[in-house]
């Protein structure tokens, strides 16, 4: 299997890269400046180029307060982009998995959401994912959705990183603790692209394989449950540790509002292709530990 993966230095992009030499799978990286989501006239054409059996979209604006200044570019890389790479797998009759958000969802929901709950985002980054979600839906039949939350990994800025950063230079830190989702490897989210990417090229008639579905760590935190268990684990490592305040997020003001609830209901993606990601301190204590080695090794030489 060769997987076409749109994106480079990103934490999905980088994750996939790994997880296929392990799966014994071929992933090509494909991106600016031969493939730019803002420039649709050369996206098919580099498509076809490198050439594969799946496309997989984990090239996105993911800046969410930028967004809120960058109207136009979010949504010609997030809506108008997304589109014509679906365009695309369309032509090359390839399945596509296109990566999106818990920022598609106002986060009012008393319950984790399903993928047939009405959306509704609160900025203009999830607005231009939900861009996205439709125009992949009605460019390519051959499709799967994947919303995804609160990516970190060992690659790129992620929460983890910043706060291990963070706490080498403060003490105490204050961290929102009234928004809760589901921490999510970027490494696991690829496991599960691979695992449907079989899946799909192995079946290829079966629709219930294809559309909208949830795919996040298993289980939930705040923010600041999430930082605990951050520095709880780097301590035990030996890296940098903070004590948590646990604010609200009415003190911590962005530029772009955060759902309160990012909780997202995984079922139907187990029920159809049988994949889970798992539970999300196991898979944190991974990428921790991997960090701190690696920080040590940079310091040691
Ligand atoms: N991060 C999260 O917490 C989170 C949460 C929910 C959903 N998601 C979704 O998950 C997917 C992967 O996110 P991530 O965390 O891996 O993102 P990321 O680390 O921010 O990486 C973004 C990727 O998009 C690429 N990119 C940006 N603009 C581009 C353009 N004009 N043309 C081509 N490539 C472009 C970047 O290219 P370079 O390699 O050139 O830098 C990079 O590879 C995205 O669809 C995102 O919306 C992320």
């Amino acid at each position: 299997m060769r997987i076409i993966v749109i994106g480079k230095e990103g934490q999905v992009a980088r994750s996939l890269a790994e997880r296929a030499r392990a799966h014994g799978v071929q992933a090509v990286l494909v991106g600016r400046p031969k493939l730019d989501l803002a420039d649709p006239s050369g996206i098919e054409d580099a498509l076809i180029e490198t050439g594969g059996d799946v496309i997989v979209n984990a090239a996105a604006y993911t800046a969410v307060d930028q967004a809120e200044t960058d109207r136009e570019l979010a949504e010609a890389i997030n809506g108008i982009g997304a589109g014509v790479v679906a365009g695309a797998a369309a032509a090359m009759n390839v399945p596509l998995i296109h990566l999106s958000t818990d920022y598609v969802f106002d986060g009012t929901a008393g319950r984790p959401y399903r993928e047939d709950d009405p959306v509704s985002p609160l900025g203009v980054y999830g607005a231009s994912k939900l861009l996205g979600e439709e125009a992949v839906a009605a460019e390519a039949e051959n499709h799967v959705i994947l919303r995804t939350a609160w990516v970190y990994s060992p690659f790129g800025k992620n929460f983890v990183k910043t706060m291990l950063r963070l706490a080498g230079e403060r003490d105490e830190l204050g961290v929102v603790a009234d928004q809760y989702g589901s921490p999510t490897s970027a490494l696991d989210i690829a496991d599960g692209v691979i695992a449907v990417s079989r899946n799909l090229l192995e079946r290829p008639e079966d629709r219930s394989l294809r559309g909208l579905f949830h795919m996040a760590g298993t289980g939930y935190a705040s923010w600041a449950e999430f930082a605990t268990e951050i520095f709880a684990l780097s301590a035990r490592f030996g890296g940098p540790s903070a004590k948590v305040r646990p604010i609200a997020t009415a003190d911590y003001p962005t530029p772009a509002k955060r759902p309160a609830n990012s909780r997202l209901d995984c079922t139907k993606l187990r029920e159809a292709h049988g994949v889970a990601l798992p539970p999300w301190r196991g898979s944190l204590e991974v990428c921790v530990k991997r960090l701190i080695e690696l920080a040590r090794k940079e310091v040691t030489g």
